[in-house]
């Protein structure tokens, strides 16, 4: 091969690199932008829906726990089932009212328990979420 073909060559491999490198660098903010679950439009659903429900009368402004214990705690330590069951069956006698028949609830609740799994997994944070940034 000529020198000139073969500088040509070493160029076209520089840049191939360059270009294979900025991409590496895009796919990887993107990776964190998907990442970013409180910018998921059903998460912030979810959260508006335990706003209206008003979760927070009892469980604490943040609900990590008031008069009734810590939701976050409970996602933490609990199984997803579990967590389905004390929210749609409740517990009335000790004060969790049932929200089986809550269609804002019982509808978005697997949202729900994907709200509190990322709060206990320190993937979303506490406060309103980002409204998709
Ligand atoms: C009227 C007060 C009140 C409201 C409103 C309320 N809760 Fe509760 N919740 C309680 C009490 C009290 C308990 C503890 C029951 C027990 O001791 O078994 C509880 C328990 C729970 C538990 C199980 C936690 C544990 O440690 O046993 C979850 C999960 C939960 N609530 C989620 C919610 C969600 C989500 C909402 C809103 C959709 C909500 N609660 C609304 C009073 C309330």
């Amino acid at each position: 091969m000529p020198r000139w073909g073969q500088r040509r060559a070493r160029t076209a491999l520089i840049a191939l690199v360059c270009l294979a490198a900025a991409t590496a660098v895009r796919a990887g903010t993107d990776a964190v932008e998907a990442g970013n679950a409180a910018a998921d439009p059903a998460i912030v659903s979810a959260w508006r829906t335990l706003r209206a429900a008003d979760c927070a009368r009892c469980h604490g402004k943040d609900y990590e726990g008031l008069a009734a214990p810590s939701i976050v705690g409970f996602a933490r330590s609990q199984s997803r089932e579990m967590f389905v069951t004390a929210i749609l069956d409740g517990n009335p006698p000790r004060g969790m009212p049932a929200y089986r028949d809550n269609p804002h609830v019982a509808d978005r609740i697997d949202d729900i328990y994907r709200y509190f799994a990322g709060r206990a997994n320190g993937s979303i944070p506490d406060g309103p979420p980002s409204r998709g940034k």
